[in-house]
C-alpha cells in the first residue's frame, strides 16, 4: 500500500517513521517533507495547501491513505475534495476543523455541549473589547479567533498587557482576518496536559496522554511557543482523570459532532489545564499534537497505517490499539532566537552518531539540504526522542543524544521531564 503524509515538521517525521513500520505499507511519499523524512520516505515538492496537485498526485501514483498532518490544510476543505473523488483520507471535513480553525466557533460548541472551559466572551469591537478587559481586570487572556501559527494567544499579566494584545490584534490586523473577533477569556492557572483520540464518527479510540512545555525556557518562563518538548504518558492524568474526560469531554465532543451533522474521521487533540483537580478545556486541535505527537508515536505498539485507515474508513471498532510500558520524551532543538526572529542554513553536525542507537530517534522538524549537509531551516529544528523503563531514564538516554548534536546557535530546555519525576 502507498501512503502519502502531508506536511513537514516532526510530527509528520513521526507519522512517516511509524507508517514505515507497517508491513502493509510499500511506499510512503510527503508533501513537502524535509531532510530527515528525505532519509525513509520520497519527499514531493507539493505544498500542503496546495489540495489539487495533492489530489492529481494521489491519482497519478495510485496513493491507498492520505495522512494530513498541520492543520491548515484541513481547515481549507482538503479532506472535503478527497472525499468527492473517492480517495481515503485521514483528517476531518472542514466543518469538523473548525473546531481548531474557529476559536469562536470551539468555545460556543463547548458551552452548547456542556464541556468544561474557562469563562468567555466575543468582540468584534475593539472599544467593546477593551472595555470588557477594564471590568474584568487582570490576569486575563485575549485569542485571535482564526490561525495564527500558534501565536494568536497572549495570557496577559495586566490590563494594559491585554489591552495592547487587542489593539495589536483588532486595530493594527497583525494576524489580518483571523483577528476580525477576538474572545477575551478567564485566566486558568494549573498544570496542562494533552489529551488525543481517534474517532471515525462512531467509535473513539483514545491515544496515550502527554505533556507539552509551551514555554521556551526552563521552569515555563518567557514566550510560549510552538512547544519546546513533551512526554508521554503525562502522569498528572491518572487513570480516574482520563475516565473523567471520557465522561465530560469525549462524550460530550461526540455527542455535539453527531448533532451538528458533521461526520468526523481524524484525532481530536484536546488541550486540558488541571485546575483544581477537575479537568478544564483550552482548546482543540484537529491534528496530532508536535511535539506530542513524537513520544507517542515512539511508544505506539500498534500498525499505524492500520489504525489511521480504519479511521479514515469509518470501521475504527475492528482496530486495537497497544502501547509500548515505556515511557518517551522528545526534546526539542531550536535556532537561536525562536519564537522571536531567527537565522536559517546553520550546518548540523553529529546526526550520524545517533542513526543505529537503541531507544533514540531524532525527528526533523526545520532542516533543509544545502550542498549534501543537513542544515537547520525553522526555529524548532529537531526533537530528540527517547525511551526509557521510567521517565529518568528516558530523560538521561535524550539528553545523552543531545550532547552529540551540535549548530551554530543550538538551544533546548533542560527541564524536559523533570515535572513528571517530581510526580
Ligand atoms: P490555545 O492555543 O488556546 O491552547 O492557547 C495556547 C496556550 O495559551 C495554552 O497552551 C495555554 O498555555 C495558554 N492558555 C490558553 N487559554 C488559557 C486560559 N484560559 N488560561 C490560561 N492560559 C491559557
Ligand atoms: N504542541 C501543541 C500543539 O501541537 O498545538
Amino acid at each position: 500500500m502507498k501512503v502519502l503524509v502531508i506536511g513537514g515538521g516532526g510530527r509528520e517525521h513521526a507519522l512517516v517513521w511509524k507508517l514505515k513500520q507497517s508491513p502493509k505499507v510499500t511506499k510512503v511519499y510527503c508533501a513537502p517533507g524535509n531532510a530527515g523524512i528525505s532519509e525513509i520516505a520520497e519527499c514531493v515538492d507539493i505544498k500542503g495547501d496546495d489540495a489539487d496537485a495533492l489530489l492529481d498526485f494521489v491519482k497519478y501514483n495510485w496513493i491507498d491513505l492520505t495522512v494530513v498532518g498541520p492543520e491548515v490544510p484541513l481547515t481549507t476543505g482538503i479532506v472535503d475534495s478527497f472525499i468527492k473523488e473517492d480517495r481515503v483520507i485521514f483528517g476531518p471535513v472542514a466543518a469538523g476543523a473548525q473546531l481548531e480553525g474557529s476559536k469562536v466557533f470551539s468555545k460556543d460548541f463547548m458551552l452548547r455541549y456542556g464541556i468544561p472551559t474557562a469563562e468567555y466572551k466575543t468582540f468584534s469591537s475593539y472599544l467593546q473589547a477593551a472595555e470588557y478587559v477594564r471590568l474584568k481586570g487582570a490576569p486575563i487572556v485575549i485569542k485571535a479567533d482564526g490561525l495564527a501559527a500558534g501565536k494568536g494567544v497572549i495570557v496577559a499579566k495586566t490590563v494594559e498587557e491585554a489591552t495592547d494584545a487587542l489593539s495589536l490584534i483588532m486595530k493594527d490586523k497583525a494576524f489580518g482576518d483571523a483577528g476580525k473577533k477576538v474572545l477575551v477569556e478567564q485566566c486558568l492557572v494549573g498544570e496542562e496536559a494533552s489529551f488525543m483520540f481517534l474517532t471515525d464518527g462512531k467509535t473513539v479510540v483514545p491515544l496515550a496522554t502527554s505533556q507539552d512545555h509551551k514555554q521556551i525556557f526552563d521552569g515555563d518562563k518567557g514566550p510560549n511557543t510552538g512547544g519546546m518538548g513533551a512526554y508521554s504518558p503525562a502522569p498528572v492524568l491518572t487513570e480516574e482523570l482520563n475516565e473523567e474526560i471520557m465522561e465530560d469531554v469525549v462524550g460530550p465532543i461526540m455527542k455535539g459532532l453527531k448533532r451538528e451533522g458533521i461526520n468526523y474521521r481524524g484525532v481530536i487533540y484536546v488541550g486540558i489545564m488541571m485546575c483544581k483537580g477537575k479537568p478544564y478545556v483550552l482548546e482543540f486541535n484537529v491534528r496530532f499534537g508536535d511535539p506530542e505527537a513524537q513520544p507517542i508515536l515512539s511508544r505506539l505498539d500498534s500498525d499505524l497505517f492500520e489504525l489511521l485507515k480504519a479511521t479514515a474508513e469509518g470501521r475504527l471498532n475492528e482496530v486495537e490499539v497497544k502501547w509500548k510500558d515505556e515511557v518517551a520524551i522528545c526534546v526539542v532543538l531550536s535556532s537561536k532566537g525562536y519564537p522571536g526572529e531567527y537565522e536559517k542554513g546553520k550546518k548540523i553536525k553529529g546526526l550520524d552518531s545517533l542513526k543505529d542507537k537503541k531507544d533514540v530517534v531524532v525527528f526533523h522538524a526545520g532542516t533543509g539540504l544545502k550542498d549534501g549537509d543537513v542544515v537547520t531551516s525553522g526555529g524548532r529544528v529537531l526533537g530528540v526522542t527517547a525511551l526509557g523503563k521510567d521517565i529518568r531514564t528516558a530523560q538521561d538516554n535524550a539528553y545523552k543524544a543531545i550532547k552529540e548534536i551540535d549548530f551554530e546557535g543550538m538551544y533546548y530546555r533542560k527541564d524536559i521531564g523533570d515535572k513528571a519525576i517530581k510526580k
